[in-house]
């Protein structure tokens, strides 16, 4: 018996094991792409027209039920508009975003928020808010969208009442 042909056994374990896994990974990718249709935050969703978008759309902040908003902004070079939101005990937000002009990137710094906002469609991205924070959180644009890119940033202010 010879040392050679007892590591070639091993191998072939862990060959198996390695593809086993793989194929539960492409099952559960497979799973979550069709039957659960889980899509790439920031997918487009919605086509606009960048030219009438402020009309259609009506950017701010409504309250579709105790605690669950939808927040529309726009980005145009230099701001979101708008530019300052308040939420009053928000549980969970979602967000719809557009560009009237170049392509812009919304983050919302020190949480998972980023998306990239391209004129012509409607981005959507859903918040859910730590429960523990009352404050300010500063939203920027993080694509660089021109000569004042740098200013280009707002406020999210959340509110506890309970
Ligand atoms: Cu908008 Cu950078």
């Amino acid at each position: 018996m010879s040392h050679g042909s007892a590591i070639h056994k091993e191998e072939k374990v862990w060959a198996a094991v390695v593809a086993a896994m793989v194929a539960v990974f492409l099952a559960a990718l497979a799973y979550a792409a069709w039957v659960t249709g889980l899509q790439v935050p920031g997918s487009d969703v919605e086509l606009v027209n960048p030219k009438t978008v402020l009309q259609e759309l009506k950017p701010g902040v409504r309250e579709v039920a105790p605690g669950r908003y939808e927040v529309t902004l726009v980005g145009r070079m230099f701001s979101w508009i708008p530019a300052e939101i308040t939420l009053k005990d928000p549980v969970e937000v979602k967000f719809r975003l557009t560009s009237i002009d170049v392509i812009h990137g919304f983050q919302i710094v020190g949480t998972n928020v980023n998306v990239m906002v391209f004129p012509g469609y409607v981005a959507e991205i859903t918040w859910r808010v730590p429960q523990n924070y009352e404050g300010r959180y500063l939203m920027v644009c993080n694509e660089y969208c021109g000569i004042g890119h740098q200013n280009m940033y707002g406020a999210i202010n959340i509110v506890r009442t309970k």
